[in-house]
């Protein structure tokens, strides 16, 4: 039902969406760039709040060389999917209301405006109506979303930016990394951190991800799949990897780092600890060593983009550790109650999903 078109704010645009399911292989879909139909673009000034969006056609941007997240990195980014149903009648967005808070949290970081809640969500719904005929059907793949809130007016010294955009693309997805959903091989980088305390690692700044990408491609060369970054100031406590939080289970305990100001709180992540509840597991937030992980029974790793992803080992150095994976892990357990809720195929008894 396409409720947010009631909704009081004026969404100008041209978009028609295409009836027809759009020309790629369903079969063949990675986590590559795939150009769709539409963005939606909202914008407005530091003072003010954001009004009115458009969908415009997909494609270049136009920036003032001293935008100020082109030189002071003023920007933050989501993710979230939508999941075709599997009658075809509709759409499935995962708790939109978390990115919508968390983009939120940031902006305030970042000395940026946002959008209320109730607008992201609208801008997201319109986003994907407009690009529909890209929403993978059942089973293959889900369309991923990605707001972006970027400081766009001039700066020259350090300050906020004047000026500010909010905009959303869409492009269709399968499997975030290569091995699809096979087991993943992990390296840990005891040199590089992902985050310091009092720094920005608890918010989904742009300027967290390019630091990762030194030590990921050093990883990726040596036939890593990710890198595992440790705290920056003991050196032994695990905090995330490149692109997904960590989590190890040991008998029917399953621990996370604690999101103490260096993690990003992840919707997934908290989905995971919740259906872990549930389902009768004993669940830590807490400090997680070197030594708890290396002597874990099973690691997997959560986010949007790689939802449950199980790892088969981990490399600490030149030593490979390795874990359980397979039909008959608690990884698989909660890949498969997850992702259940998300594409509508169990009842959502906890009101996670959002009907578009
Ligand atoms: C996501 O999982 O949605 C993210 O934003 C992580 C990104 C590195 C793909």
């Amino acid at each position: 039902s396409r409720s947010a078109s009631s909704f009081h704010q004026p969404c100008v645009g041209t978009a028609r969406s295409n009836e027809e399911n759009a020309d790629i292989n369903w079969d063949d879909l990675g986590f590559g760039h795939v150009p769709t139909d539409y963005m939606y673009v909202m914008r407005c000034s530091r003072d003010d709040k954001f009004s009115s969006g458009v969908l415009n056609r997909y494609g270049n941007i136009e920036l003032s060389p001293s935008a100020g997240v082109l030189n002071y990195g003023q920007g933050l980014f989501e993710g979230l999917k939508a999941y075709q149903k599997q009658d075809g009648s509709g759409f499935l967005l995962f708790r939109p209301e978390e990115n919508a808070r968390r983009m939120q949290r940031g902006a305030e970081r970042m000395c940026m405006p946002s959008l209320s809640v109730v607008q992201f969500i609208h801008a997201v719904k319109e986003t994907v109506l407009a690009n529909k005929r890209w929403v993978p059907p059942q089973g293959k793949g889900s369309l991923y979303i990605r707001p972006l809130l970027i400081g766009i007016g001039p700066v020259l010294g350090l300050a906020p930016a004047p000026d500010y955009m909010f905009l959303i693309y869409a492009a269709p997805v399968g499997t975030y990394f290569k091995e699809g959903l096979a087991p993943i091989n992990l390296v840990i980088d005891d040199k590089i951190h992902r985050a310091t305390p009092g720094g920005t690692g608890d918010v989904k700044t742009i300027s967290n991800y390019a630091p990762a990408l030194k030590a990921q491609t050093e990883a990726k060369t040596k036939g890593f799949t990710d890198v595992i970054y440790l705290d920056s100031i003991n050196k032994k406590y695990l905090e995330e990897a490149s692109s997904c939080n960590l989590f190890i289970v040991k008998g029917d305990v399953i621990s996370t780092p604690a999101t103490m100001g260096t993690i990003l709180p992840g919707v997934t992540r908290k989905s995971i600890i919740e259906i872990a509840i549930d389902y009768g597991f004993r669940v830590e937030e807490r400090l997680v060593s070197l030594e708890d992980l290396l002597d874990a029974d099973e690691v997997f790793c959560t986010g949007t983009a790689v939802v449950v992803a199980p790892v088969s080992s981990i490399t600490y150095q030149d030593q490979r550790y390795e874990y359980k994976t397979g039909t008959e892990t608690v990884t698989q357990k909660l890949y498969n109650i997850l992702t259940a809720i998300q594409m509508g195929l169990v009842e959502d008894r906890k009101n996670w999903t959002v009907e578009i």
